[in-house]
């Protein structure tokens, strides 16, 4: 299996050395590639030919190797509210945008995000480093082929997860099983007319995801990019140096990104933002025949991958498909018919020809004008060498007319070694993917299966790039298809790539036990209080009980609507379970039923419509006010999760509460669940797994808004107390599988917000320099920005990250880093002490937080004589708080050696 290079460098002056400023480049000649494909021994020897600099053509440096880097905050949906509701807010529904008091930032951060003020700065790259070009690609032995390409799960050619799910669902519960594909409920009026356009979007009968990394492709112009990790794709459409309207391919890596300025007040002084570059065209995948008239088009787009489709014209039958998927190795596009053109705004400095990695594929070594490497595989569907070679244009290599097959690239940032895992999969691509798993236990497993296409798929491994929590999690035979590649991803970190078909990830310790009672990692469950605690509680519920809950939870928004009843849910769960008094709690659980009947009897202001444009259902005040702005951009698909997480969570509680509210409700609160995150992709009324990306493992909180830096999500808390909420109405409703799914989510939030959204000292993904700060703020998928959508408060930008306070708050959100973040910012001699907070709700927040790692400190917080109720925002209780505080207090417990279970 071991392939057998001879590597000959003789270093050649050049025609661009001759005339232009000193620039080296390797002709490499004579190489003899004996390769061994699909177990056949197949010998050819290859002359390498240096294509670049062409002949007879004139260099013409316009290199367009800037960047364009976007602090604008794109806060479509997002007006300046507060994250909960208050009485003094005016909800900016009807016209007036409700207006947020905000003191200075504590960062040191200029408060220009709340204007519409565009800011770009531009930033140019270094051109040629010649030192650099010579010394690379130090030859190597061509590591021996991967032994361990034999693949456990076997690759699902099918694009329906319910009978992927159940090869590879073990014998455990599966998380996948469809909750239901009934019709949304009859008083739920179906609106046609959803003022975002499908653009280019072929197939309009099927659901389609509205908060997934390919959605800028039917957006606005269609031209901001989709971030694949690591590259990132984004339609030319006539733009840069080279007026391509082509497929541009970018990656930046670390060394390009920008950074804010330093906080002066947080400890280790971290910057406020980084960015990466956009509008930067390394590479660019066209055709002759592609121009004005062209169009973009997108097709079988799925949880985890779109055809997007490019065409001279929308009635042509020439084409280029490129099948977009998160982490894939190669951008392939697949041709039919047309004149391939590869280009670059960089500008090429070398271009050779390199001979076949395997039979039938044909690559090319390029090195751009910014001395990056890539490669170039041409599979054409024919067999015949494509000569591709280079116009008078010298931002232009050209193939042959009517070509069909494939071209596939790739950047090399390891010399011959990269290129070594490169030529293993060359000729293979993944067409789309499905998702598998299952639950055994306290163990989650989830197999990540790609369906694969081209040339020898049998003999060929696909080339996927995967990020850090995947390989924490991968089984051994997974890891084991590991390379020693690795490409900087915009806003996660490094990615490695792996050698496999599909990935396997475990997760251990699933949160099972939780229940609706406080939660410790050390102690699980813990529902049973103290005489003295349950007192204390039933004296400050009398305070938050009431009847009335409809006159709380009437409002303008689902936001706001939700959390009251999500709010007072927990607070009856308190009373009635953990000071077990259901007498006290009864009229306020009553009071609860009636006003969660409002929005199942759709009577809310602003009812529900089931949109079947995109097929969701969204709130009407869109629809009525005009404006896809209102309630954070809800009837855009904005934030469904956080929006509906809260009703469902509330719903598991009045479920439990009342077994017999359930059958009445469980349609409504079903619905819900489709929604903002179905576990079917076969559901004609909602796309599958909404918010949720099994990728990323997070979810995305932007839905239909155009966005040059991608999706985005600021809350990591409420992303969370979605997957909690799923757990518990599964659990409540005896959809074990919803219950499953649930756990599962929670797991793998928690290792993904560990690794790139709640920055321990010791975090790798993030630049060093950003860790201080502790959380992302709003994280990217472009660039991650240390603030929120309504205020630079640091009590906003971390307690945004810290609400809802929730049994599963002290698992996604580890004990080291509560406390790391709670020492160098809301201690007394921290730079925000929380004791000093002053804004309305804040404070409440940061000390009930403050239970995970101190919970006697946050138990006399909450109990003190002098407690005013202005510290509590308007989506929680002080009772729930005092409960939750003292939950966690068995920490105290147990060291005093006392019994568990009982403070
Ligand atoms: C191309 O035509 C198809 C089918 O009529 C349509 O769905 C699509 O939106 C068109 N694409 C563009 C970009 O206009
Ligand atoms: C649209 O896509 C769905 C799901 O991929 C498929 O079942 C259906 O046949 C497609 N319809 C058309 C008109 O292509
Ligand atoms: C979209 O195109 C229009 C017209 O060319 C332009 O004015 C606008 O700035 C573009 N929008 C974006 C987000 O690029
Ligand atoms: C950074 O700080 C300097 C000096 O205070 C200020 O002039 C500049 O506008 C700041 N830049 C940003 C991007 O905030
Ligand atoms: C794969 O490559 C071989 C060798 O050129 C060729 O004969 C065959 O047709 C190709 N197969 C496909 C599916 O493209
Ligand atoms: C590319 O074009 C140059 C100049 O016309 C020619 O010398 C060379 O042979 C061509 N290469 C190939 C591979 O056709
Ligand atoms: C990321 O990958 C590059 C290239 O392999 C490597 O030099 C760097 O150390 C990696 N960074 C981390 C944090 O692993
Ligand atoms: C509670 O706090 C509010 C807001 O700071 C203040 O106006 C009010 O006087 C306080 N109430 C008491 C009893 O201290």
């Amino acid at each position: 299996m071991q392939r057998h290079i001879t590597w000959l460098f003789p270093f050649v002056l050049t025609w661009s050395q001759a005339i232009q400023v000193a620039s080296c480049y390797q002709k490499r000649e004579h190489v003899s590639i004996a390769s061994s494909v699909d177990g056949q021994s197949a010998q050819s020897t290859t002359s390498f030919t240096t294509l670049y600099p062409p002949q007879n053509s004139f260099r013409v440096l316009k290199a367009d190797t800037k960047g364009v880097y976007n602090t604008q905050l794109e806060r479509e949906g997002h007006p300046s509210l507060l994250p909960f509701p208050l009485p003094s807010i005016d909800l900016g529904i009807g016209g007036n945008a409700g207006v947020v008091t905000e003191t200075p930032s504590p960062t040191g951060s200029s408060d220009e995000w709340t204007t519409t003020v565009i800011e770009t700065v531009t930033v140019t790259l270094p051109l040629s480093d010649p030192t650099s070009v010579s010394s690379q690609g130090t030859p190597q032995p061509s590591t021996p082929a991967s032994t361990t390409q034999t693949l456990a799960s076997p690759v699902h050619a099918t694009e329906t997860p319910q009978s992927a799910a159940k090869s590879a669902s073990m014998n455990g519960q599966d998380v996948f099983e469809t909750v239901s594909l009934d019709a949304v409920p009859s008083n739920i009026p179906t609106k046609n007319d959803h003022p975002v356009p499908q653009l280019g979007i072929v197939n309009t009968t099927s659901p389609v995801e509205t908060n997934k990394f390919y959605a800028n492709f039917f957006l606005g112009n269609q031209t901001t990019p989709s971030f694949t990790h690591p590259y990132s794709l984004s339609w030319a459409k006539g733009s840069g140096a080279a007026e391509s309207w082509g497929m541009a391919i970018s990656h930046t890596d670390m060394n390009q990104l920008v950074y804010g300025n330093s906080s002066q007040s947080i400890p280790g002084n971290p910057v406020e933002y980084y960015l990466n570059p956009i509008g930067l065209q390394s590479l660019i995948m066209s055709a002759k025949e592609l121009g004005k008239t062209s169009v973009l088009n997108t097709d079988r787009m799925t949880g985890f991958s779109a055809d997007v489709i490019l065409k001279p014209s929308n009635g042509s039958t020439q084409s280029i498909t490129f099948p977009v998927l998160q982490g894939m190795g190669f951008v392939t596009g697949i041709y039919s018919g047309l004149q391939p053109q590869i280009q670059s705004s960089i500008l090429f400095r070398n271009v050779v020809v390199a001979g076949s990695p395997r039979p039938g594929t044909y690559k090319y070594q390029i090195t751009l004008e910014d001395s990056k490497d890539w490669l170039m595989y041409v599979t054409p569907d024919d067999g015949m060498a494509p000569n591709f070679n280079f116009t008078t244009s010298t931002t232009t290599l050209q193939g042959p007319a009517g070509f069909s097959g494939t071209i596939q690239i790739a950047k090399n940032p390891a010399g011959a070694g990269g290129e070594a895992v490169y030529d293993q999969s060359a000729g293979v691509y993944a067409k789309t993917a499905t998702i598998s798993g299952a639950v055994t236990d306290s163990t989650g497993t989830y197999t990540l299966s790609w369906e694969k296409r081209g040339n020898s798929t049998t003999n060929t491994p696909l080339l996927m790039f995967a990020f850090s929590h995947h390989m924490q999690s991968f089984d051994a035979n997974t890891k084991s298809g590991l390379q020693a590649v690795q490409l900087h991803t915009t806003t996660k970190g490094n990615a490695t790539a792996l050698l496999a078909d599909s990935w396997t990830m475990t997760e251990p310790n699933l949160p099972v036990d939780m229940d609706f009672a406080p939660w410790s990692p050390s102690f699980g469950s813990i529902s049973k209080l103290s005489p003295d605690v349950i007192q204390t509680v039933l004296d400050s519920a009398k305070a938050e009980l009431t009847p009335d809950v409809d006159a709380q939870s009437n409002l303008n928004s689902m936001y706001y609507s939700g959390k009251v009843l999500s709010k007072f849910a927990t607070l009856v769960y308190t009373v009635n379970t953990l000071a077990n008094d259901p007498q006290t709690a009864a009229a306020t659980l009553d009071g609860l039923k009636k006003a969660f009947a409002r929005f199942v009897d759709n009577q809310q202001q602003y009812p529900l419509v089931y949109d079947n444009v995109w097929k969701g259902v969204v709130s009407s005040a869109a629809f009525v006010t005009n404006d896809l702005n209102q309630d954070f951009g809800n009837g855009g698909y904005n934030d469904h999760h956080f929006h509906y997480g809260y009703f469902i969570h509330a719903a598991a509680i009045i479920g439990a509460l009342d077994p017999s509210w359930i059958d009445a409700n469980k349609a409504w609160v079903n619905m819900l669940v489709r929604d903002a995150g179905n576990s079917a992709s076969n559901d004609p009324s909602f796309p599958f797994s909404r918010a949720f990306d099994w990728f990323h493992g997070h979810s995305w909180a932007k839905g239909l808004f155009e966005s040059a830096d991608g999706k985005d999500e600021e809350s990591t808390s409420e992303d969370a107390m979605f997957a909690y909420a799923v757990k518990m109405w599964g659990k409540t409703s005896g959809d074990k599988s919803m219950e499953a799914r649930g756990n599962l989510m929670l797991a793998i939030l928690r290792r993904s917000l560990s690794n790139y959204f709640l920055m321990e000292d010791n975090n790798f993904n993030q630049p060093r320099d950003f860790i201080g700060n502790r959380v992302t703020g709003i994280l990217f998928e472009n660039k991650a920005h240390h603030t929120t959508y309504f205020g630079t408060n640091l009590e906003f930008i971390q307690g945004i990250h810290m609400l809802p306070l929730l049994p599963s708050s002290a698992y996604t959100r580890n004990q080291s880093f509560v406390e790391q973040e709670w020492n160098s910012m809301f201690a007394e001699q921290a730079c925000d002490p929380a004791s000093a907070v002053a804004s309305g709700g804040w404070k409440g927040v940061l000390y009930a937080n403050r239970a995970i790692t101190n919970p006697q400190e946050s138990y006399a917080f909450f109990k003190q004589s002098n407690f005013n109720l202005t510290w509590i925002d308007g989506g929680a209780t002080r009772t729930w708080y005092l409960a939750y505080a003292a939950g966690s207090e068995l920490i105290l417990v147990d060291m005093l050696g006392l019994n568990g279970g009982t403070i």
